[in-house]
C-alpha cells in the first residue's frame, strides 16, 4: 500500500460509522418518520416524513448525530397553513424528545434530541421539481435524490473531504463559518470524481470559476466559488463560502498534496491563553488591545453573526476615522458577545492637525477661518500646500472613551443595537483577562496566533 492509501485507512477507521452506528441511527430515524406518519393519519393531514441530509445519503461522519427529517406537506397549501401544522406536528412530537427547542429559518421548524440524537423537524412543501420551490428548505429533498443517484462508490472520499476541511476549520455552511457545506463537499467529489483528484483539481481554481455538473447555469453569480446546484440552475451551493476560507482549503490542499501526513486529518488543539502569556504577548507585540463586551442576544447563529461581523466593521470604520489604526479584529460569542480591536495605540496626542478648504474657495475660506480664529486652537490658522490648516486638540486622545461615548451611533444591526443600548463595557488590555470563560482564552490564542 502506498501512503496516501494508509492514510485514507486509517483516517476512514475513525470518521466512518461502523454498522452498530448506522443500525441505531436507521431504527431511530424509522419510528421517527413512522410517529410522524400516524401523527398525520390521526389529524387528517395529508402529510408524510421523509430522512435527508447526509445521514439519508451514508456520508455523515462517525459520532455526528445530527438527522434531518423533513415532514413533507403537499405544494398547494398555503404558507400560513404549512406553518401552523406543521410546527403542531413538530411540537407534538418534540414533547417526547429529551429536549427541544423552536427555531427559525425561512419559517419555523425544531430542533429536538431523541435517544442522544439532535433531530431537525422541518415542514417543507413537497413540490413537482426544485425550479418550483416555494421556500428555500424545498430544495433538500432534491438534493437528496440527486446525490444518491451519484454517491455510489464515493461515500468514503466524500468523508475524507469532509474530515479535511474540519481539519483546515472550513467546513459548515452557517455564517458563522462561512465554509463549505455537506452537499458542496459531495458536488465536489460527484464532480472530479475522488478525494485526491478534488484536491489535485484545486491547484487550479481561480476565484470566480464556476462548476456546473449538469451545464444548465441560468444566471450569474459574483461569488468567490459557484457550483450550480444541479436541481436548480439559478443557485449557487457554494454562496456562502467567503474568499479566505476557499483559499485557506486551496492551500492546505497544496501541502498536503506536497507533503501528505494524517494530521491534516484532524483538528489542532487550540491552547487556552493564561493571563501571564497574555500580558508577554501584549508587551511583545508592543500594541493595544480593547474589547466591547456585552450580553449576546438572544437569536439563532445565522443571525447572530452577521450582525456582530456588522458591528466589527463599523466600530473598526469609527476607530479609524478618529485616527486610531487598527491591525487586527475579531468577534467571539457565547452568553456574553466580545468584539476584541488590536490598535497600533490605544492612545493619542492631544494635537491633531485639521485641514480646511483650498484658499481660493472664498466662501469656504471666510468660515473656515472665523470658525478657528480665536478659538482654543494650538495653532492660528495657516497655509500648507494651498490649504488652510489648524492643529486644534481633539476630542478623543483614548480608544476607551470614544468607545464608551460614541459606540451606539454606529451603525448596529438591530439585536445587537438592542442590547448594546441596555449595557455594555469597553475593556483595554489586561482588563479582558477578568473574561476567564476557556473559549474565550482560546479564541485570544488563534487571535494572535491567527
Ligand atoms: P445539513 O447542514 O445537516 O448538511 O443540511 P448535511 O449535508 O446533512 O451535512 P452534515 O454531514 O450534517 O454536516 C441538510 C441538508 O439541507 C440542505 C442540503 O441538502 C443538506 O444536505 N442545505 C443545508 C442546503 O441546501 N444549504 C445549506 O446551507 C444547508
Ligand atoms: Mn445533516
Amino acid at each position: 500500500m502506498n501512503e496516501i492509501d494508509n492514510i485514507r485507512t486509517s483516517v476512514l477507521s475513525r470518521i466512518k460509522p461502523k454498522e452498530p452506528e448506522k443500525q441505531k441511527l436507521v431504527a431511530l430515524a424509522d419510528n421517527l418518520i413512522s410517529r410522524i406518519n400516524a401523527i398525520g393519519i390521526s389529524e387528517g393531514l395529508d402529510i408524510s416524513a421523509i430522512l435527508v441530509g447526509s445521514t439519508a445519503r451514508g456520508t455523515w461522519l462517525s459520532g455526528e448525530h445530527d438527522l434531518d427529517i423533513f415532514i413533507m406537506f403537499p405544494p398547494d397549501v398555503s404558507r400560513e397553513y404549512l406553518q401552523e401544522k406543521g410546527l403542531y406536528v413538530a411540537r407534538k412530537m418534540a414533547a417526547q424528545a429529551q429536549s427541544s427547542e423552536e427555531r427559525y429559518a425561512e419559517h419555523p421548524y425544531i430542533n429536538a434530541v431523541f435517544d442522544g440524537f439532535e433531530v431537525d423537524l422541518v415542514p417543507a412543501f413537497g413540490v413537482a421539481s426544485a425550479s418550483e420551490i416555494k421556500s428555500a428548505v424545498d430544495r433538500t429533498p432534491f438534493h437528496n435524490k440527486f446525490v444518491l443517484s451519484r454517491i455510489q462508490e464515493i461515500e468514503d472520499d466524500v468523508l475524507l473531504l469532509k474530515q479535511f476541511l474540519k481539519g483546515c476549520g472550513v467546513y459548515g455552511s452557517e455564517l458563522r463559518t462561512h465554509g463549505f457545506s455537506g452537499y458542496l463537499v459531495e458536488l465536489l467529489v460527484i464532480q472530479y470524481g475522488s478525494f485526491m483528484q478534488v484536491l489535485e483539481a484545486t491547484r487550479e481554481w481561480k476565484p470566480g470559476m464556476t462548476i456546473d455538473i449538469e451545464k444548465h447555469a441560468s444566471i450569474a453569480h459574483d461569488d468567490p466559488l459557484v457550483m450550480v446546484d444541479p436541481t436548480d440552475p439559478a443557485r449557487n451551493v457554494a454562496a456562502a463560502l467567503s474568499l479566505d476560507k476557499l483559499c485557506i482549503f486551496m492551500d492546505k490542499a497544496r501541502e498536503f498534496l506536497k507533503n501528505p501526513e494524517a494530521p491534516y486529518f484532524s483538528m489542532q488543539a487550540v491552547v487556552p491563553l493564561e493571563d501571564s502569556d497574555f500580558k508577554n504577548i501584549m508587551g511583545e507585540r508592543g500594541t493595544a488591545l480593547i474589547a466591547i463586551e456585552f450580553t449576546t442576544p438572544d437569536v439563532v447563529e445565522d443571525v447572530l453573526y452577521p450582525q456582530l461581523h456588522k458591528m466589527e466593521d463599523s466600530v473598526r470604520e469609527m476607530l479609524e476615522r478618529y485616527d486610531f489604526r487598527v491591525y487586527n479584529s475579531g468577534v467571539w460569542a457565547e452568553e456574553k458577545a466580545v468584539l476584541v480591536f488590536e490598535l497600533e495605540s490605544g492612545s493619542l496626542p492631544a494635537l491633531k492637525k485639521h485641514a480646511g478648504p483650498h484658499v481660493w474657495a472664498e466662501e469656504h475660506a471666510a468660515a473656515f477661518k472665523s470658525k478657528y480664529a480665536g478659538s482654543n486652537a494650538f495653532s492660528n490658522v495657516h497655509i500648507r500646500n494651498g490649504k488652510y490648516m489648524v492643529e486644534i486638540p481633539r476630542k478623543y486622545t483614548q480608544a476607551k472613551e470614544l468607545l464608551e461615548a460614541e459606540l451606539p451611533k454606529c451603525g448596529l444591526g438591530k439585536h445587537v443595537a438592542l442590547s448594546i443600548k441596555k449595557e455594555y463595557h469597553v475593556l483595554e488590555n489586561e482588563q479582558m483577562l477578568d473574561i476567564r470563560e476557556k473559549n474565550f482564552r482560546e479564541f485570544l490564542q488563534t487571535f494572535f496566533k491567527k
